[in-house]
């Protein structure tokens, strides 16, 4: 399936397909990939029912009825059913894109479909970011829905807190499991089927201001968000040649929606910092050169910047949307 969408985009990279079952006359029949290349090489419109072998494509010249920057991309998010995730998505969506929503909550990805009950643009799958098959599978979700991705937004994260001298080792394998192995399974995959499109991408890691300035007692938190910013790094130079953009947001402290702040961590803080529970989402705004409180919206308008051609000249970077709280780059 992979290769003949790859071979729809090369000679149709606007298109939009969707992978269905068979049924009725198809407006072109051939038997493969190459079979598809050399059929649409020879003719200037673009076929509406496409059989290649098994396989039948609904296609359509153009996306999804929308307006806004990211108009004719697919985005897949991970971490899409809370928080950062879910605020990023939801922007990429308001900024046009079709998204596919994913995430481990089964529950949360219910709750997104139902709050956006926009099937043509918002598509939801269950995926465990740590493991790969799963990971395939989710990007071969967005493509049987769309029949192609232009970008990805990486939010699926964990941050076990807690002094060194106690830290559990399955707390810190969880970390690098979830912060590192599942960015890196999640832009492997966007990059295969990027390549083999050939009209390039765009890829969004969501690190951590911790990233660049460690917070105390957070030393998986502080090592994975560290370690992402060199995943990008290191992948804008190699996929550079091939159209392929990858930056980082490294957000400040935002409360709304997350998960991680819940109650434990807020408790957590609180000791670290020697104050009240109450008092630890007031103390984080006051610290910062704004006073202002990060929204997920914020935080959504970075990775739209970052994933439309308004950034087509901006790769490897570390976009710092923390109301001015660290001064390290
Ligand atoms: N909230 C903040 O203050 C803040 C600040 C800087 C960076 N970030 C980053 O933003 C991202 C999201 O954080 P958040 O605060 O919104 O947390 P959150 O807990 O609200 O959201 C994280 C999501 O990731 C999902 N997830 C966990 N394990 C997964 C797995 N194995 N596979 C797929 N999904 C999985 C969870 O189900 C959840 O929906 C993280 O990468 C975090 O480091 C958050």
């Amino acid at each position: 399936m992979r290769s003949i969408l790859a071979a729809l985009q090369k000679s149709r990279p606007s298109a939009f397909a969707q992978v269905v079952a068979a049924s009725g006359p198809a407006d072109l029949t051939v038997a493969d990939a190459a079979a598809l290349t050399a059929a649409l090489a020879g003719r200037s419109d673009t076929p509406a029912r496409i059989q290649v072998g098994e396989v039948r494509l609904e296609v359509s010249a153009a996306a999804p009825a929308a307006s806004g920057p990211l108009v004719g991309q697919v985005a897949i998010v991970s971490g899409a059913a809370s928080g950062l995730g879910l605020g990023v998505a939801r922007g990429l969506y308001k900024a046009g894109a079709a998204v596919l929503f994913t995430d481990v909550d089964a529950a949360g990805l219910q709750q997104v479909e139902a709050t956006f009950n926009d099937p043509a643009r918002v598509h939801t799958a269950v995926v465990d970011v740590t493991n790969e098959q799963s990971v395939a599978d989710g990007f071969d979700a967005a493509l049987k829905r769309w029949g192609r991705v232009d970008g990805i937004a990486c939010c699926a994260g964990v941050a076990p807190a807690g002094p060194l001298e106690d830290f559990p080792l399955a707390k810190w394998n969880l970390s690098l499991a979830i912060n590192l192995t599942g960015y890196f399974l999640f832009g492997r995959e966007a990059t295969r089927i990027f390549k083999a499109q050939g009209h390039g991408g765009a890829m969004v890691l969501l690190s951590s201001k911790s990233g660049l300035e460690p917070s105390k007692n957070n030393t998986p938190y502080n090592a994975t968000k560290a370690g992402e910013l060199h995943l990008a790094r290191g992948w804008a130079l190699e996929l550079g040649p091939d159209g392929i953009r990858v930056n980082c947001i490294a957000p400040g402290n935002v409360f709304e929606g997350s998960k991680i702040w819940n109650p434990t961590y807020i408790a957590e803080a609180a000791k670290k910092k020697g104050i009240k529970p109450e008092e630890v989402i007031p103390h984080y705004i006051n610290l910062t050169a704004l006073k202002r409180d990060i929204k997920p919206d914020d935080i959504a308008n970075a990775a739209v910047f970052l994933l439309s051609d308004a950034a087509r000249c901006v790769t490897g970077q570390v976009l710092v949307v923390d109301s001015g709280q660290v001064w390290t780059r």
